[in-house]
């Protein structure tokens, strides 16, 4: 058997409990384990290395700018992690290119490995449907954003968010198994924009 990761992982999830305690900003812990059960889904049907994978889940939004703006560029907290695991170096290298790999602000190009390809369409989906929708609102309201702005001329507003990113993510899925399940969630999306946008405007 190649290099197991087992012990790894089960330590990874412990890392992330103790970096996540207490967060509201919709990074938090939750979203996190959602997206490694999400990721690791994906590669199964995909085809992918799993552990991988669940490493590069793990630990994606650990040195986050929102959440740890110290050490976003090189990800110090991640390669700590793995290197106190005795992860061997190369490896270490391939997690964290994957995790530079996967923010939707910082890169237009997709994930050059199906490893990080399938992180990346995990964490857009839990930006999608019903956990999307409540995130973005948890996240406007942590930054004391309006929810919605009719005049459009406050681009802060969660309600700007849908048109700024949200509503773009099924089309740029990069796995099929990502696509399909994005289909649902992208739908709920435009069906919770439309009534509360119908709401907003008195029509109902
Ligand atoms: P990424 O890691 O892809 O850059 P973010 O860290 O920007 O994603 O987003 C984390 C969560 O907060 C997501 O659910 C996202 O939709 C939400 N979010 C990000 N920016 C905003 C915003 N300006 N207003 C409302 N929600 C936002
Ligand atoms: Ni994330």
């Amino acid at each position: 058997m190649m290099n197991d990761y087992t012990n790894v992982i089960f330590e990874a999830k412990q890392f992330v409990k103790a970096i996540f305690a207490g967060d509201s900003s919709g990074h938090d812990l939750h979203h996190t384990m959602r997206v490694y059960e999400l990721a690791k889904r994906i590669a199964v049907q995909e085809g992918a290395d799993v552990q991988m994978v669940e490493l590069i889940a793990l630990l994606h939004d650990v040195d986050d700018h929102k959440i740890s703006p110290d050490t976003s560029v090189t990800c110090d907290r991640a390669v700590g992690f793995l290197r106190s695991q005795g992860v061997a170096q190369e490896r270490v290298d391939a997690v964290v290119r994957s995790i530079g790999q996967i923010s939707f602000s910082k890169n237009s190009l997709p994930p050059d490995t199906l490893e990080g390809q399938c992180v990346q369409d995990a964490d857009r989906l839990d930006a999608l449907g019903a956990i999307g929708i409540a995130r973005t609102f948890a996240f406007g309201g942590s930054r004391g954003r309006g929810m919605h702005d009719p005049e459009g001329t406050d681009s802060s507003t969660s309600i700007a968010h849908f048109y700024d990113k949200l509503l773009l993510l099924k089309d740029r899925m990069n796995t099929s198994a990502g696509r399909a399940l994005a289909q649902e969630r992208d739908a709920y999306l435009r069906g919770f924009l439309e009534e509360f946008l119908a709401e907003w405007a008195g029509e109902r």
